[in-house]
């Protein structure tokens, strides 16, 4: 067992946390051999019940949930701030023809081994990710994220329509590449597969049938996808599906809503669809930075809270501008105010934390997994600085509450903030020269 003396901050109650300012977290092995916190509390208390443990004093430093990224695309990475008349036209002219480039398995290991160093620096240790069309790309992305001892779920794209040569897939083939991936690497150590449509205009009838048939026989996989992000691509749909009440419920028809299934954006939606949300189990993947960047619109929080379905945040990368959570929780305050088009609500630095955590985990069925520091939890955690930079240091000398400090780090931090990434399932336990603590 190992232990480390901080402040820590954890979710005892959705949406709601708590800092023991000198705190102990325990970490050891569970029955299975998985490295979970086994205490968590006042030093004080604590302290006497582990005589003899090696402790690891980090003074003036809180330790966090490691993030959870909700949906992120890792052949994206280089997509980022590409400028454009909305969603179609930026898959058109930068995403398409940049997802090609995975045909090359050289390709695809160099951008997941950047892809994961990256989500660690930022503190991101649980993530459900996008890889292409191409089965390698799946194959590049978990075998990266196996060796890092990473929680990961990802999967292989199905667009076998309205997509140009070089990423679009064959209806057949690409429902037995998605099931040999199931195969291979659902449930192996700590990674997931999801089932991969990546949104209706791209897929033919036949290819969202096979999905949904692999959904209804693989219930603990994921399905991952999106949906009503832009106007123009609910008009699309719409052509698409005449006779289909809404975006939303072409997925329902196909059997691809559930629990664990998670939809990026879910903006251009109504009380039905919300409702059709909560009572499918079916999560949304807030992505805030996206919505502002490529001016899809506005996640609606009130309306979302008034129905309770499950949702959290995400980065979207490469729509998304950051793989910053800081940067994500900021812009979800930002969209959470906008009161133009939607009830404007002022999202409490809590709420947003936990949207990037423990909320998020529960979104994807993770809950006491994933996301938190409560005992039986997987103990990835982040060591953050609040002296990063001379104004924060200056702003955090000065929170006079919880909800002070955290919107101080929201506000002004970035990955300057995350001293360490700390995965302790990693075959290394030495700290600090551990293996898989992001290098500054
Ligand atoms: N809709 C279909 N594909 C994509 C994608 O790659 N990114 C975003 N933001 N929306 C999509
Ligand atoms: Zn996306």
């Amino acid at each position: 067992m190992k232990a480390w003396r901080a402040s820590l901050l954890y979710f005892p109650e959705p949406a709601q946390a708590v800092l023991e300012t000198d705190g102990l977290l325990v970490v050891g092995p569970d029955a299975g051999g998985r490295q979970v916190v086994q205490a968590v509390g006042s030093y004080s208390a604590l302290a006497p019940r582990f005589p003899g443990l090696e402790v690891t004093h980090l003074p003036g430093r809180i330790i966090a949930p490691g993030f959870v990224d909700m949906h992120i695309h890792y052949p994206q990475l280089d997509v980022i701030g590409s400028p454009a008349e909305g969603l179609l036209p930026w898959l058109e002219n930068y995403t398409f023809p940049h997802e090609k480039r995975f045909t090359d398995p050289a390709y695809s290991a160099e951008a997941a081994t950047f892809f994961i160093a990256e989500l660690l620096r930022h503190g991101v240790t649980t993530a459900l990710a996008f890889a292409t069309s191409h089965p390698e790309s799946v194959d590049a992305l978990l075998g990266e994220a196996q060796r890092r001892s990473l929680r990961l779920i990802a999967g292989k794209v199905l667009m076998d329509q309205n997509a140009p040569d070089g990423v679009r897939d064959a209806t057949e083939q690409s429902l037995i590449d998605t099931e040999a991936l199931i195969t291979r690497w659902h449930g192996v150590d700590r990674l997931g597969y999801a089932i991969t449509p990546r949104f209706v205009p791209s897929c033919s009838e036949a290819q969202l049938r096979g999905a949904g048939e692999l959904a209804a026989r693989y219930t603990d996989v994921w399905i991952q996808s999106h949906v009503a992000e832009n106007r123009d691509e609910v008009a699309w749909v719409r052509e698409l599906y005449p006779q289909a009440r809404s975006y939303l419920s072409v997925y329902e028809q196909f059997g691809l809503l559930r629990p664990r299934a998670v939809y990026a954006h879910c903006i251009h939606i109504d009380d039905e669809d919300r409702a059709l949300m909560r009572g499918t189990g079916t999560a949304a993947a807030v992505s805030p930075t996206s919505n502002l960047f490529l001016g899809s619109g506005f996640f609606d929080y009130a309306a979302a809270d008034r129905t309770g379905f499950l949702y959290g945040l995400a980065s979207d990368v490469g729509g998304g501008t950051s793989f910053s959570p800081f940067h994500t929780m900021l812009a979800a305050y930002y969209v959470g105010r906008e009161g133009q088009t939607k009830t404007g609500v002022s999202l409490k630095p809590q709420q947003l934390w936990w949207q990037h955590t423990a909320g998020a985990a529960r979104a994807l069925g993770l809950e006491g997994v994933a996301g938190n520091l409560l005992p039986g939890c997987e103990a990835d955690f982040v060591v953050l600085n609040p002296q990063a930079t001379p104004l924060l240091a200056r702003k955090t000398a000065q929170a006079g509450s919880l909800d002070e400090l955290l919107f101080a780090l929201i506000v002004l931090g970035d990955d300057r903030v995350i001293e360490r990434t700390v995965i302790s399932q990693a075959a290394s336990t030495t700290w600090p020269d551990h293996e898989e603590v992001s290098a500054k």
